[in-house]
């Protein structure tokens, strides 16, 4: 089967599962078998399946004419990754500039270029290749950011459909307060090409998993009237998200506030611009006063905590555990390039290392052994919040994040065996690959581990999305 082919029958793989369940727990599966219908959608799961069963199994389910795919040991299966949040056109300018915080690094290093993509050819051939980057990565469903530019945003939503990822993409809308070159020259014209890249993207061939999504850049750089107005478009749509950042740095908090001296904190600003809602994704939310997290709560808006950039940036540690206790929905996101990965990989590891440091600093009350807050984050919330947390900010949770019948087949098929080029990773014997053999759970948690803290791409053999083989190391080698 090669990458493009149309699944048209059923394919069952059969190997270990790992399953996100919630926060703090995820369920370690040996030795599954999963099957996959032609419509992409997870038909029916078993668990304990020996080798010497499954063809058993399989005509118990009248499932015979079927693709078995057989993991080899020292693979495994787990849900396709979801980055709530990442700038596409900053891609080009990974690792530079990281001398400046937020609002120096946006004016000398960010605005300049994605200014740039007011040439859609080039913004065709750097989205070609940035877009398989970031599904190579293992991110099967991606928000992300394009630039003011309707054509240069119009071909990365193109892109993206052509690959088969499950994406949003919004054109940035940005009236005010930025580069004279890298700005919109109204409020009519960021809302006229904000309905033109909707319609644009809703015309897109099927099958289509790439969906718009309103995305004023940050307050400081849009007008109220501007956000009024994007403000009303999101509640004539129901199905519309919105994008944003939310308190990343203490000067932008400072600025945003002085901009808005009508509201009574930055949530606010939002708030009464009609933009915070259980549709909203808010990137970083570092800062927020225990009021704005009340109202994140209300609100029901989730949060994308980008551990990579926000250390990057030195803007500051996200209290994730805080924000978890207080039930906010949170994800994970890349922010390329205030972080300097397009790996969720990365986000996962650096996400481990920002709540050691809120452990450090502000360690939990041995007694509170049911909270979050002060308190490293195990593996278990590690991959929800790579996984099903991602999908619940996105409001996808019923279609993505873990698997059972009926969701979507988005999902990594990952190897830490020793032939996978990657020198850093344990590997397993050769000796023992080929033959599927019985696996513990135990041995398949260190799997894991090892994979999220030493992965990375090499390690990601193939990468499906809604049933279809889309990238992956196996694809690309
Ligand atoms: N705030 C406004 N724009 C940006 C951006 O591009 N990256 C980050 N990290 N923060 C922002
Ligand atoms: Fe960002």
């Amino acid at each position: 089967m090669s990458p493009t082919d149309t699944v048209t029958q059923l394919v069952v793989f059969y190997g270990p599962l790992v399953n996100p369940k919630s926060t703090s727990s995820l369920l370690l599966l040996p030795n599954s078998l999963l099957a996959v219908a032609a419509n992409g959608e997870i038909d029916w799961i078993e668990h304990n399946v020996h080798p010497s069963s499954v063809q058993d199994v399989l005509a118990r389910h009248g499932s015979l004419d079927t693709l078995l795919i057989a993991l080899k040991h020292g693979e495994f299966i787990i849900p396709g990754f979801v980055d709530t949040h990442t700038h596409a056109p900053q891609v080009p300018n990974i690792g530079s500039g990281q001398q400046y915080e937020l609002l120096d690094w946006l004016k000398e290093v960010t605005f300049p270029m994605e200014a740039r993509f007011a040439d859609a050819d080039f913004a065709h051939r750097a989205y070609t290749k940035i877009v398989e980057r970031i599904i190579n990565s293992g991110t099967t469903t991606c928000c992300y950011y394009g630039t003011i530019h309707l054509e240069a945003t119009k071909k990365l939503a193109e892109i993206v459909n052509s690959y088969g990822q499950r994406a949003f993409v919004g054109k940035c809308n940005m009236d005010h307060n930025s580069l004279h070159d890298y700005v919109e020259p109204s409020v009519s014209s960021s809302i006229d090409d904000t309905n033109a890249l909707i319609s644009h993207i809703r015309s897109l061939p099927s099958p289509r998993l790439v969906e718009p999504v309103l995305t004023p850049r940050f307050a400081m750089s849009c007008s109220g009237s501007l956000m009024t107005q994007l403000g009303a478009i999101a509640s004539a749509d129901p199905s519309l998200r919105i994008q944003t950042h939310i308190s990343e740095n203490q000067e932008e908090v400072r600025q945003t506030l002085e901009l808005f001296p009508e509201a009574t904190s930055y949530a606010d600003v939002y708030d009464r611009h009609g933009l915070l809602g259980p549709r909203t994704i808010l990137a970083h939310a570092i800062h927020l006063g225990d009021d704005e997290i009340a109202l994140l709560k209300e609100r029901d808006a989730g949060v994308s905590h980008c551990p990579t950039s926000n250390f990057n940036l030195r803007s500051g540690v996200c209290p994730v555990g805080k924000l978890t206790d207080h039930g906010i929905k949170v994800g994970l996101g890349t922010d390329v390039s205030g972080g300097f990965s397009p790996s969720i990989l990365t986000a996962i590891q650096h996400a481990s290392i920002a709540s050691k440091i809120v452990a450090i600093q502000h360690p939990a009350e041995p007694s509170a052994t049911t909270s979050f807050a002060g308190r490293q984050l195990p593996l278990a919330t590690l991959l929800y919040l790579a996984t099903l947390g991602g999908a619940r900010v996105c409001g996808l949770e019923d279609r993505i994040g873990s698997f059972a019948p009926g969701k979507a087949f988005d999902a990594l098929v990952v190897s830490v065996r020793g032939d996978t080029g990657n020198p850093g990773l344990w590997g397993v014997d050769l000796d023992e690959a080929l033959n599927v053999k019985h696996v513990e759970s135990k041995e398949l948690e260190v799997w894991l581990e090892r994979f999220l803290f030493t992965g990375d791409d090499r390690n990601i053999r193939r990468v499906y999305v809604q049933g279809q083989w889309i990238g992956g190391a196996e694809r690309i080698r």
